[in-house]
């Protein structure tokens, strides 16, 4: 074996990459998620005018800066010149200056200034991907497939947080050390009530449906939703709280309560083992504690924040470490055996292996091939 093929092949005890894995659980463990949507990777709020932010699309780095004008951008985070990072450089108007030799970057990628002598040649023409940026529900999403593919497709809608009567939200955002697909296996596996014995968010739940439908797993619950410390800002006599609908609509997740509690649950594969998640929670009516009435709209989301201290974060952190001790657990017993029992799990399983497969199909038969398939969700060394 040449050295070269040597090297390629992973340590015998690292999990497979996804061309080598034959069970399906390592290919789901090492599947991306098809980039060919718009994901949420940062709240608004964490960036200000002026002001870059980096981040990363299964081990690819990608910068997004807002100009001095509030306009989003989102450009590879590498420079052109020397390969630095261009969320290290400075925002001017609706320019980004990488902080070495000052080359400038407009939002397309083009450098439009280099800041020192050119040696008599003309402005060379180069240019780093750039890719379609957006915000909506709060969040900054980017597309980081092909970009003729973003006019069609839709970020979720959420009719419900707008309007002249918007829901009380509440928001948890978390970067996990876990595999994406142990994510979504946990938000809409209900076996694991037992995790959230302390705070009992559902229990004693029996799946009553489960069904494909195209690209999307849509199952249901009977099951007690919102005991324990949540019980007192839930009406039942309003709401009813025996049943839950939940869905892997990919790439993201949602739930339903009654039409009252819902939620979603949108991830950002950052690498491998590394995902952030955006959780948005929102309610149509909560009662004030200890009484019958209904809290007033006004003050539902200072409630919403004593419920997300109280009853959501605490259970939230719960499922934090337990994917990340799953993860860990993969990483280190990939080849043993393991048991599943939630016919849903395998579902979501497959559902990722599939879109995996058809982006990469799809990736294969074009011209230039992207980079997000050749990276296979590396972690880089220097971070
Ligand atoms: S490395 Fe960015 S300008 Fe030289
Ligand atoms: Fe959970």
């Amino acid at each position: 074996m040449s050295p070269d093929a040597r090297r390629a092949r992973p340590a015998p005890d690292q999990p497979p990459a996804f061309a080598d894995a034959r069970s399906k659980r390592a290919k789901v463990r090492a599947a991306g998620m098809d980039p060919d949507y718009w994901y949420p990777v940062a709240y608004e709020s964490e960036l200000p005018r002026g002001k870059t932010l980096a981040t990363r699309f299964w081990g690819h780095p990608i910068v997004v800066y807002r100009g001095t004008d509030g306009s989003l951008h989102a450009l590879a985070d590498r420079c052109a010149h020397r390969q630095l990072k261009l969320s290290g450089g400075e925002v001017n108007g609706c320019h980004l200056t990488c902080t070495y030799h000052g080359w400038t970057y407009d939002g397309d990628g083009k450098v439009v200034h280099y800041a020192h002598d050119l040696f008599g040649r003309a402005q060379p023409e180069v240019k780093v991907p750039s890719y379609p940026v957006t915000s909506r529900h709060g969040l900054i999403w980017v597309f980081p497939g092909n970009p003729e593919q973003a006019g069609t497709r839709a970020i979720p809608g959420i009719p419900e947080l707008s309007g002249d009567r918007p829901w009380a939200r509440l928001d948890a955002s978390y970067t996990w050390r876990a595999h994406h697909s142990m994510i979504i296996d946990n938000v809409s596996d209900f076996t694991h009530a037992y995790l959230h014995r302390r705070f009992r968010p559902f229990w004693d739940a029996k799946l009553t449906r489960l069904e494909l439908i195209d690209d999307r797993v849509e199952l249901s619950y009977d099951t007690f939703i919102g005991a324990g410390r949540f019980n007192c800002f839930i009406d039942r006599r309003k709401v009813d709280t025996t049943s839950i609908e939940l869905a892997f609509d990919y790439p993201y997740q949602r739930s339903d309560t009654a039409g009252s509690i819902k939620s979603w649950c949108f991830v950002l594969p950052l690498d491998r083992r590394t995902t952030r998640t955006f959780f948005i929670f929102y309610f149509d009516m909560l009662k004030i504690p200890g009484t019958r009435r209904s809290l007033p709209r006004r003050l539902m989301p200072l409630f919403m924040r004593v419920a997300g201290a109280l009853a959501i974060w605490p259970l939230l952190r719960e499922d934090g470490a337990a994917v990340e001790s799953e993860q860990l657990g993969y990483e280190i017993h990939h080849t043993a055996p393991i048991v599943e029992l939630n016919p849903a799990v395998g579902l979501f399983q497959d559902l990722t292996i599939r879109k995996w497969e058809e982006f990469l199909d799809r990736d294969r038969a074009r011209t230039r091939p992207s980079s997000i398939a050749a990276a296979d969700g590396r972690i880089p060394p220097h971070r």
